[in-house]
Parts: structure tokens; sequence; C-alpha cells
């Protein structure tokens, strides 16, 4: 193995080339169905952007440095479509509830924290860090009501290079009082207040999206006045969609005149349109939910560990697949517990095997639906949702030519057997069992978050 330095990182990476070429064994998804897996190939990044992956270097491409890992695995930077930045503190904690109390036991008093901008300096400082050595590159993520917590969470995320769409969330009803905006008016205000304090921080990867955290945090009036600011401003929406059996059924005792939970979120205004919605979850959807989740182009955060950990359900997302519609993974922590998206590519193929196994029992339902819509998801969908299937909504991702350039060089060496391994066994190694430590470089639209320098790297040697 070649000898490597650790020449470091992050605010020095203004030094970094723009244009530049990584070589290694390059794994990345061409489709839900297909994985390329390539050694010893050529990455090509221009200006953050990826110039595609070749087996040989194109003449023109080789003027530009040449980094190479080779023996290393390449993979581009994953996606985490939703995470609560609030409950990184404690996850692992309370995971003998279900949803609804979990939220009141749990969720809502660690939240009130946050009104306290040195409690969330230290929180938000730790969670930041984790993200930064961890293997995702892009982040839906949602903050607290609190405007002050909100912008030191986007300050931090911004400094450490990481792309995110990060949301103030808004909540006037069934909370805490130390959580409850007073009135929707009042968390209209707070909202357009924070949104107006973004801008002028001028980010350049922290993009604020509205949050209300889900129809029942929120008033009629509420949700009705956020819908409107999302169409009229084209900002993009994120929250939770038919999670828990018991939340849907509050959902349609709160929304008695919607045709369902999505639909809810459709008439205020809230599901797509003229910007993105995220929504997390989708276990226990309608045949008519999906229609419009399809229509609208809405993505959902498949959220296989939360979940389990929250005893929501196993969401159908074979069906969500062939349908057509855009699902990424979420690690949903502190409902999940594991900040990796790794970790959310197993869970979500456990998982579909659990769905296989019960049948149309999973659907609570004796008529199920067809045989093709249980088939368990494979390495191929898993890896596709956590990285190009998720990283879409940012056109990041993958390694096609024209994605903005997020790369992964992993030393998987010590998860070596004592058989050889394909590229693509590599991968599925790496999906299981690699840890932050196995990252020993990662870029972010084209700029390094940190590195290990290999020793030749400005000698090219492309044949
Ligand atoms: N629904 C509303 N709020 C939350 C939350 O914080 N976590 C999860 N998993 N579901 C929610
Ligand atoms: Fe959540």
């Amino acid at each position: 193995m070649q000898k490597m330095t650790d020449v470091s990182t992050g605010r020095s990476a203004g030094k970094f080339p723009a244009n530049f070429v990584l070589r290694g064994d390059i794994a990345y998804s061409k489709s839900p169905e297909e994985l390329s897996c390539r050694e010893g190939a050529f990455l090509v990044c221009r200006e953050g952007v990826c110039g595609g992956v070749f087996p040989r270097l194109p003449a023109e491409y080789s003027p530009f440095p040449l980094y190479d890992y080779r023996g290393k695995l390449i993979i581009p930077g994953l996606t985490d479509l939703h995470i609560h930045a609030s409950q990184f503190g404690f996850r692992g904690l309370g995971m003998d509830m279900e949803l609804l109390d979990w939220l009141e036991k749990r969720a809502f008093p660690e939240e009130a924290k946050f009104h306290d901008g040195g409690y969330a300096r230290r929180a938000y400082g730790l969670f930041v860090e984790a993200l930064r050595r961890g293997p995702g590159a892009r982040f839906c993520v949602f903050a607290t009501i609190h405007t002050e917590a909100t912008l030191i969470l986007q300050d931090l995320l911004e400094e450490s290079g990481l792309v995110s769409m990060t949301g103030k969330l808004s909540m006037d009803r069934n909370c805490p009082e130390a959580l409850r905006e007073k009135s929707a008016a009042g968390a209209l205000k707070n909202a357009e207040e924070w949104l107006d304090l973004s801008e002028k921080r001028n980010y350049r990867n922290t993009r604020p999206i509205l949050t209300p955290r889900f129809i029942p945090s929120c008033s009629d009036e509420l949700l009705y006045s956020l819908g409107k600011l999302a169409q009229d401003r084209g900002l993009p929406v994120q929250s939770h969609l038919s999670e828990n059996r018991r939340e849907i059924a509050w959902v349609r005792e709160l929304c008695p005149g919607a045709s369902h939970y999505a639909g809810a979120y459709r008439d205020f205004g809230l599901f797509g349109g003229e910007a993105p919605a995220i929504m997390a979850h989708c276990v226990w959807p309608e045949d008519e939910e999906l229609a419009l989740i399809k229509e609208r182009g809405v993505f959902i955060a498949h959220c296989p560990q939360s979940n389990a950990n929250v005893a929501s359900g196993i969401a159908p997302v074979r069906r969500l697949l062939n349908l057509g519609i855009a699902v990424g993974l979420g690690t949903d922590v502190a409902g999940g517990i594991h900040s990796s998206i790794f970790r959310a590519m197993g869970d979500a193929i456990q998982a579909s095997k659990l769905r296989k196994v019960l049948g149309p029992a999973a659907e609570g339902s004796p008529s199920g639906g067809a045989e093709e819509d249980y088939r368990p998801l494979g390495l191929e969908e898993a890896f596709w949702m956590g990285s190009a299937g998720g990283g879409a909504l940012f056109n990041a991702g993958s390694f096609e030519e024209g994605r903005e350039f997020d790369a992964l060089v992993l030393d998987d060496g010590d998860l070596a057997a004592p058989f050889p391994l394909s590229v693509r066994e590599r991968l599925e190694r790496a999906v299981y069992l690699s840890e932050d430590r196995h990252i020993i470089g990662k870029w972010v639209r084209g700029r390094p978050l940190f590195m290990i320098m290999p020793e030749n790297r400005f000698e090219n040697t492309g044949e």
C-alpha cells in the first residue's frame, strides 16, 4: 500500500485546485437497478461538477492534478433527506416508546433547551462535527422553533463545507408552552424574520427550508400561511407524512375535510408545486396519496430505523420505487439512532425482507398488493436511494457527468476477506461494515473537507 500523509483540510481547502482527477476503484449508481463499478478508473472534477468516469484519462484532462487512490474505494457523498439536529444529543435513549409518547416525553423536552444559544452552540457543534466526519455530503435538517439557535446551526453547517437545506420549525399547537409559537400570525412572522436573517448571511451551501413540524403541531391558519409563503417565494418545504397509525388517525380528526394526509398538505399549498417538498416516512400511504406524491414530484425520505424504533411500521418502499416516486433515505435522528446513511441502506434492505415475510399482513389488510410490491430491496436500490436518489434533490449523489461533485475515498483495507473481492462486493461490505475512520477523503461541491494526501498526487499516471 502506498504511503499516505495527512495534509489536512477544511479551511486550507482554499488552495485546493478547482479542476482535478481522482483515481481509484469507483462505484456509483446509474439507476435504482444499476451500479457502475470500475477498478483503477479516473473521476474528473471540473469547477465543482462531475466531468465523468473514465477507464483511461482523456487527453484534455491530463493537465489536471491527479490524486492517485488506487486500491481504495471512491463513491459519491451520501444524502440524508431527514435528520433532526436538535435530537442528536439524545440518540439511543428513550427507545421504548411509540411516536407520540416519545415526542412528548423525549423530543419536546430536549428541543425546549434550544432557547439557550449557549446550549445550542454546544449541541449543534457536536452534531455538525459528526456529520462532517461521516459519509453524508447533503442533508435536509430540522432544527427547533428558535431563530437564534437555528442561525447558529446554519452558521456551523456553512462553516463545515457540507450542503444542507435547514429549517427553523413552525409549531403553534399541541406542544408544550415552551415550544409553542403564540399565534399563527406570530409563527408566520417568526418564519419570515428567520428567512430574512438567513438571507443576510449570504450562505453558499446552506439553504433555508420551511418546516411546519407536522399537521398536529400547526393550526390550519399557520399551515395555510406557510403554504402561501412557499408558493409565493418558491421556497422548499419539509415535514412528516403518514408515519404512524395513531398520528394518521389524529390528522384525520384534525382535517376532516381533507381526502387524506397528503391531500391536507396539498390543500394548504405545502405539497410541491413551485418548490420541492420533502416528506419523511410514508409508512401507511393510501393509493391516492401515492398518486398525488408522484404527480407533485414530492420526495419521500424513507427512514427504516426510526420506523422500527418508534414502532411506526415498515414502509412500502419497493412499491414507491415501482411507481417511480422520488425516494431517498433519512436517518431521522433521534427516532433513528445512527446518523450514517450507510446504516440506513442496510436497514432499508432488512426492513424490506421483513415486509416480504409478513406479506399483506404488513399492510394491515388481508388483500395486500401485487407480489412485485413485496420484492425485497437489494444493494442496488438501497445504495441508489442513499446516494443518487436522495441526491437528486441537490443535483448530486452520483458521478454522472453534470452532477455536483461530492466524493468519498474509503480505505477498506481492513475489511479484506481471505478471497478476492470485486469492487461491488467491497461496496456491499462498506455499506454494512465501514465506519467513519475508513473515510480518508471527503469532497463536497469539489472542495475537500478533509483528505489524506497520496504521495504521488501531481504525477499524472494516465496512460
Ligand atoms: N413527527 C413529528 N415530529 C417528529 C419527530 O421529531 N420525529 C419523528 N420521527 N416524527 C415526528
Ligand atoms: Fe422526523
